[in-house]
């Protein structure tokens, strides 16, 4: 082991002490977490500063001129600024606070394609897409008349970008695709995707919801047009998402929700909207969410997160070599290794995944089981569900070797 990878592995050791979580005992196994593609978990620095919100400084938002209330409306309003540093964007009001990725594709669909597209218009998306980016694309199939294509997923687990060539075409007006399978793991090449739109005029929605919490995100060096993720997924809580989008994109954009906030004034004939990006976000939103993703993403940067998540991809591909060798275990997922990210599926013959996913629960290893919002996808490899191993930077060789090990539990059990 090189000198480099044993600071890296001895810095995971420490960092592991900055999640309580981990330390918990699950059916009196040690706990391994590998669920990070369905929800990260969380640093005491994002606890502690949502319980510090509502011990010290919590009042709603922009609403009041008391001292309480300018000091949380600062706060939240700092992390906008952050996220925007995060990925590069170069104006903060061009980010957009919402719930989550399902809900700011979702808010895209309804504000910006809705009020922009007409019977006929292309979408294009493509086989590996997660349910958040193919519903909301359904519906508003179904309300105007849009026409939706889809960009094929290989034998070899990665899109055909041949195929791409054909489909992207004159007709459409946006592509919007995962940077990242959550199912398959596959890291899809976006640069070419988005040439290949701008060629054709299109717009690229880019769902980063599982590329943004390991890698770093520039939306301008690769002239992404929208951008989406969620935060809970990058150690921040629940409930809270970025919708990001270049000025003259969101400037097309209708509101969708109406109510306090998104306007600049009402009177009992109508409403005038509110500044971008308050225009789309009505009501009280999720302070105490937000201000605890701000500390998640001060945390990342300060851990240089980006090393360490390159360490935790050696240990995916290290239990990913180990599974390989097992005879009765099938991965889903690209041989080459350039084209996968930290996570794989994998199914057992004859086991249905959730036994697998129990038994592994009942040796403390977290592993999620099902069809991870991915249907028509394993469906497609001929699964309904698989089990998927996810990493993130605090996991360690112990945690691969515990999964490797119930394996074996599973095979005993099941298998002989
Ligand atoms: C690729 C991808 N897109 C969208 C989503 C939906 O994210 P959320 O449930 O946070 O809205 C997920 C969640 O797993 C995902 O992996």
């Amino acid at each position: 082991m090189s000198l480099e990878s044993k600071k890296l592995l001895d810095r995971t050791t420490q960092i592991r002490s900055d999640f309580p979580i981990l330390d918990r005992k699950i059916n009196g196994k040690r706990l391994a977490y590998l669920d990070n593609a369905a929800s990260s978990q969380k640093p005491m620095q994002v606890i502690s500063k949502i319980n510090d919100l509502y011990s010290n400084y919590y009042a709603n938002v922009h609403r009041g001129v008391h001292s309480l209330s300018m000091e949380s409306t600062e706060a939240y309003e700092s992390v906008r600024e952050k996220v925007a540093k995060f990925i590069n964007a170069g104006n903060i009001n061009e980010i957009i606070f919402t719930k989550g990725t399902t809900d700011s594709i979702n808010l895209f669909a309804q504000s910006w394609a809705k009020n922009n597209l007409k019977k006929g218009d292309r979408i294009v998306l493509s086989e590996i897409e997660h349910h958040a980016n193919l519903v909301p694309w359904f519906m508003l199939r179904d309300e105007i008349g849009i026409e939706l294509a889809f960009i094929p997923v290989l034998d070899d687990y990665t899109l055909d970008i041949e195929a791409a060539k054909k489909i992207i075409n004159s007709n459409t007006r946006l592509v919007s695709i995962s940077h990242i399978s959550n199912s398959l793991g596959t890291i899809v090449p976006i640069k070419d995707i988005i040439d290949l739109a701008h060629h054709n005029n299109a717009i690229v929605l880019i769902d980063g919801a599982q590329s943004i919490p390991h890698q770093n995100m520039n939306v301008i060096d690769l002239d992404i047009d929208v951008l989406v993720f969620s935060a809970h997924k990058m150690l921040g809580p629940t409930g809270v998402g970025i919708l990001w989008a270049k000025m003259d994109i969101l400037k097309q954009c209708e509101p969708v929700i109406g109510g306090g906030d998104m306007i600049s004034k009402v009177t009992f004939d109508g409403a005038l909207w509110n500044d971008i990006p308050f225009r789309f976000e009505a009501g009280t939103p999720n302070i105490a969410g937000v201000i605890g993703f701000g500390e998640a993403i001060d945390y990342l940067n300060e851990i240089n997160y980006i090393d360490l998540c390159n360490q935790s991809h050696v240990i995916s591909e290290y239990t990913r070599n180990l599974l390989e060798e097992m005879e009765f275990v099938e991965i889903l997922g690209p041989k080459d290794k350039l084209l996968r990210t930290s996570l794989f599926s994998f199914d057992i013959k004859n086991i249905h995944p959730h036994d697998v996913a129990q038994i592994l629960d009942s040796e403390g290893v977290a592993v999620r089981a099902g069809h991870h919002c991915a249907q028509p996808t394993l469906n497609k490899f001929g699964f309904s569900s698989t089990v998927r191993a996810s990493f993130y930077f605090y996991n360690n060789f112990e945690d691969a070797n515990q999964l490797i090990e119930s394996l074996q539990i599973v095979k005993k059990r099941f298998l002989q």
